[in-house]
C-alpha cells in the first residue's frame, strides 16, 4: 500500500513522527550552538528533552492568541444561543477522535473542530429552550471562575495549602448552611454533584451505627426518590439494609401516616428504623415531601433525617414557596445542587450535615506526608470529603454570587416558579391535554388524553420542532411529559413558544 492509499490516521501518525524528529533535531542544534560540546552525553540528553518540555509551557504571546480565540468563540456561541436548537441530534461521530498525534496540532484548528462537532451538539443545556430532565445552568461567570481555578491550580483541599482559597470554600459552605437555616455546628463540603453529595451524607449517616447493625436498620424512601439514593446505598455497602418504599399521596409526596405504619411494622419485626430519605423537589414532578411532619417523625423515632434538595433546595429563596422549604434546616443531612438551582455549570453539588462532627468523623484522615499542611483547628475541605486532590470548585460559586449578588438568583428562581404556573394554566386550557399535579416548584407535567402512544407522539413532535427540548417520565404507570423550567435563560418567550407548539399538535 503506497502512502496515498494509507489510512488517514496512519498518514497522520507518520507525519507526527516526522514533525517530532524535526523538533528534536532543532532542539539539538540550538543546544549545540548555545553550549558548545563540553557537556557529558547524559547532560546533553537532558537538555535536549528540556528544550522540548519547555514548549508545554505555552509562550505568553501564543497563550494570549489562544485567549483571543476563546474570547471570539465565547462571543459567537453566546450570541448564537437563540438560534441553536435545544438539542442538536445531527452529528457525525469520529470527527474529533483521530488518534492522538505525537506532534502538536494548532489550537485554532482544534477549537474550530470542537465548535463544529462537539460544543454545539447534543443536549444544549445552556439554552433557554432546554426544559428536559432537570436543566443544568451554565452561567458564564462560573466558567470564568473555573478558568481561574484551573489556571492558577490552587490546592484548596487542605487548609494549610492555600488558606485564602480554603476561606472561599468555607465561606460558600457557611453561606449554604445559613441559607437552609442549619445551626452553626452544621458543616459540609462542595462536591462534584448531587450524587456525590448524597454519598457523603449517607456515609456520615451509616457511620452512626456499627457494621453489625446495618442489616437491621431500615431506610425509608418513596418511589419518587432520585435513583442516586439507591446507587449510593449500594455503593456504601448498605446492600442488606432493608429499604421501604413508602406510599405517596396524589401529589407524589410521602404519606406521613404510611411512614408511621411502616415504622411500627418494622419495629414489630425486630428491625431498627434508621434513615429517612425525603425529597425537596422530586425529579419527576418537583414534589416536596411534607418536611415539617417528617422531621417530627424522624425526631420521635430516632431516625437520621436526610433531605435530597438537589433540585428544590434553592427555591427556599423564592417568596412563592412560603413555608414549604423552611424546614430544610431541620435535616440531619441535606443535598443541594448549585449546578441546578444556582444555574452553575455541571460539576458542583453540596452536602451539609447538621452535626459537622459526624462528617469529620467519617472523612478526616491523616498521613505523615501531609503533616506540613496540618491546620488542626481549621476546616479543611478534605476532612469532610471523599476527595483528596480536588478542583477549586468554590471559585465558580463564589465569583457568581459576588458578581451578580444574591438578589438576581432569588429573582430568577421566582421567575421559574411563575413560568411553571403559567405553563400549567395554559396547558390546562388546551382541549386534549390532561394535567399532572399543580407545580410545587418549577416542573409542570401533562399528558395527552387517549394514552401513552399519543403522549409519545406529542413528545416527538415537540422535540422535532426544536422549539424546546422536553423529556418524559411515568406517573402512576402513565407516560407524562415534563416542562422542567430551571434554566436562567428560560423566560416567557421560550415557555410560550413551547406551549404554542403543543397547542398546534393534533
Ligand atoms: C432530586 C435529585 N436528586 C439528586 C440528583 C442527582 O444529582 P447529580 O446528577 O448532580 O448527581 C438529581 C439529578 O437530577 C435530582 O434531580
Amino acid at each position: 500500500m503506497g502512502p496515498s492509499e494509507q489510512k488517514p490516521e496512519h498518514r497522520r501518525s507518520i507525519l507526527a513522527e516526522v514533525a517530532l524528529e524535526a523538533e528534536l533535531d532543532g532542539a539539538k542544534a540550538r543546544h549545540a550552538e548555545s553550549k558548545g560540546s563540553d557537556l557529558s552525553s547524559s547532560h546533553k540528553d537532558l537538555k535536549v528533552r528540556e528544550a522540548v518540555s519547555l514548549q508545554l509551557d505555552t509562550a505568553p504571546a501564543e497563550f494570549a492568541e489562544w485567549m483571543a480565540e476563546i474570547s471570539a468563540f465565547s462571543d459567537r456561541f453566546l450570541k448564537s444561543l437563540n438560534d441553536l436548537p435545544a438539542h442538536d441530534r445531527e452529528y457525525s461521530l469520529g470527527r474529533v477522535t483521530a488518534p492522538f498525534a505525537q506532534a502538536p496540532t494548532p489550537f485554532a484548528t482544534l477549537l474550530s473542530e470542537l465548535e463544529s462537532n462537539v460544543l454545539t451538539k447534543g443536549m444544549n443545556s445552556v439554552s433557554g429552550r432546554f426544559m428536559s430532565y432537570v436543566p443544568g445552568g451554565g452561567l458564564p461567570t462560573a466558567a470564568l471562575g473555573d478558568f481561574l481555578a484551573a489556571l492558577t491550580n490552587r490546592y484548596t483541599a487542605n487548609y494549610g495549602a492555600c488558606i485564602p482559597g480554603v476561606e472561599i470554600e468555607n465561606q460558600c459552605v457557611g453561606w449554604l448552611r445559613d441559607l437552609v437555616g442549619m445551626p452553626l455546628m452544621a458543616w459540609g463540603v462542595l462536591t462534584s454533584g448531587g450524587t456525590l453529595a448524597a454519598l457523603t451524607a449517607l456515609v456520615a449517616a451509616r457511620d452512626t451505627r456499627a457494621a453489625e447493625e446495618w442489616r437491621r436498620g431500615v431506610v425509608y424512601v418513596t418511589d419518587q426518590a432520585h435513583h442516586s439514593i439507591a446507587k449510593v446505598l449500594k455503593t456504601i455497602g448498605l446492600v442488606e439494609t432493608p429499604v421501604r418504599v413508602v406510599a405517596v399521596d396524589s401529589e407524589f409526596r410521602m404519606l406521613v401516616s404510611a411512614l408511621e405504619d411502616q415504622i411500627t411494622a418494622d419495629r414489630q419485626e425486630g428491625l431498627s428504623p434508621w434513615i429517612l430519605c425525603a425529597t425537596a423537589g422530586t425529579t419527576n414532578t418537583g414534589a416536596v415531601d411534607p418536611l415539617q411532619e417528617l422531621s417530627q417523625v424522624a425526631k420521635r423515632e430516632g431516625l437520621w433525617f436526610h433531605i435530597d434538595a438537589a433540585y428544590g433546595g434553592f427555591f427556599l429563596m423564592a417568596d412563592q414557596t412560603g413555608d414549604l422549604l423552611k424546614p430544610l434546616g431541620l435535616a440531619d443531612s441535606i443535598v443541594l445542587d448549585p449546578h441546578k438551582g444556582l444555574f452553575l455549570p455541571y460539576g458542583i453539588g453540596a452536602v451539609l450535615v447538621r452535626d459537622g462532627a459526624h462528617l469529620k468523623n467519617s472523612f478526616a484522615f491523616n498521613a505523615v506526608y501531609l503533616h506540613d499542611l496540618a491546620g488542626e483547628a481549621e476546616l479543611s475541605p478534605s476532612d469532610f470529603s471523599i476527595e483528596a486532590t480536588r478542583h477549586f470548585r468554590a471559585l465558580r460559586l463564589w465569583l457568581s454570587l459576588k458578581v451578580h449578588g444574591t438578589e438576581r438568583f432569588r429573582n430568577a428562581l421566582e421567575e421559574k416558579i411563575l413560568l411553571a404556573r403559567h405553563a400549567y394554566d395554559r396547558l390546562s386550557r388546551m382541549p386534549l391535554i390532561a394535567m399532572g399535579p399543580y407545580p410545587q416548584l418549577s416542573c409542570t407535567t401533562f399528558r395527552v388524553e387517549g394514552g401513552d402512544p399519543r403522549t409519545r407522539n406529542l413528545l416527538d413532535h415537540i422535540n422535532r420542532q426544536k422549539v424546546s427540548d422536553n423529556s418524559s417520565t411515568r406517573l402512576g404507570g402513565k407516560l407524562f411529559l415534563r416542562l422542567c423550567i430551571l434554566s436562567f435563560r428560560t423566560h416567557l418567550q421560550e415557555v410560550d413558544a413551547a406551549l404554542d407548539e403543543i397547542e398546534r399538535f393534533r
